[in-house]
C-alpha cells in the first residue's frame, strides 16, 4: 500500500464512523428513555428511570393524630408575646383559648376584614394553613408572623391549641 491508498482507507473508514454516529444519535434522540414522544405513537417500557422521587401525601389529620402537644406548647413561645390562652384575654391578638373549631374573628377584638370575613370556623386543617403562612391565607391580616414552615410544629402546636377547651 502506497500513502495515497492509506489515506483512502483512513478516509472511508472515517466516513463509516460518522455515519453510524449520526445513525446512533439519531436513533437516541428518537428512542430518549423516559421522554413519551407523543408523534412516536407507542412509548417503549424503560427498567432504569433512575431514582423517582416518591412524596407521600399524609394527609393532615393523620399528622395531626401522631402530634405531641407537650412540644406544641413549646412551639407556642413563638405565639404568647401576643396571644393568650386564658378565655377572653387579649393581647396583640384575640385569646387562643378555644381556638380550635371557634368561628374566624370571633372573640372581642378589633379583627381587620382579612379574619373578619372569612366564612365558616377554625377547623385544624385551616389553622394548618394558616399558620403556615398567614398572609397568604388571610391577605391583608394584621398578625405579623411569618409562619411556621414545617408541618410537624404545626402539628404539634394544634394538638396544644386543641387541648384549650
Ligand atoms: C406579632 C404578634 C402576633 C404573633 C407573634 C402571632 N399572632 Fe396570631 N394574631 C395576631 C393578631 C394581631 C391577630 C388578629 C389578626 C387580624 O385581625 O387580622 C391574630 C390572629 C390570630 C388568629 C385568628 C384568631 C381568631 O379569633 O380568628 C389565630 C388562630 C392566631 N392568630 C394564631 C397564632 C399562632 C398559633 C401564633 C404563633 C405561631 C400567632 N398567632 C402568632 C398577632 C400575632
Amino acid at each position: 500500500m502506497n500513502t495515497m491508498e492509506i489515506t483512502k482507507v483512513v478516509g472511508g473508514l472515517s466516513g463509516a464512523l460518522l455515519v453510524l454516529l449520526l445513525l446512533k444519535m439519531g436513533a437516541e434522540a428518537y428512542y430518549f428513555p423516559g421522554a413519551e414522544h407523543e408523534e412516536q405513537g407507542y412509548t417503549i417500557a424503560v427498567a432504569d428511570e433512575g431514582p423517582v422521587e416518591e412524596v407521600e401525601a399524609v394527609p393532615f389529620s393523620e399528622v395531626l393524630a401522631a402530634a405531641d402537644a407537650g412540644a406544641g406548647g413549646r412551639v407556642f413561645n413563638k405565639c404568647k408575646a401576643c396571644h393568650s390562652v386564658d378565655a377572653g384575654v387579649a393581647k396583640v391578638g384575640p385569646s387562643l383559648f378555644g381556638v380550635v373549631g371557634r368561628a374566624h374573628g370571633a372573640e372581642e377584638f378589633g379583627y381587620t376584614d382579612a379574619i373578619a370575613n372569612i366564612p365558616g370556623t377554625w377547623t385544624p386543617e385551616a389553622l394548618n394553613e394558616f399558620l403556615t403562612k398567614p398572609s397568604d391565607y388571610a391577605p391583608g391580616t394584621a398578625m405579623s408572623f411569618a409562619g411556621l414552615p414545617k408541618e410537624k410544629d404545626r402539628a404539634n402546636l394544634i394538638a396544644f391549641l386543641s387541648t384549650l377547651q
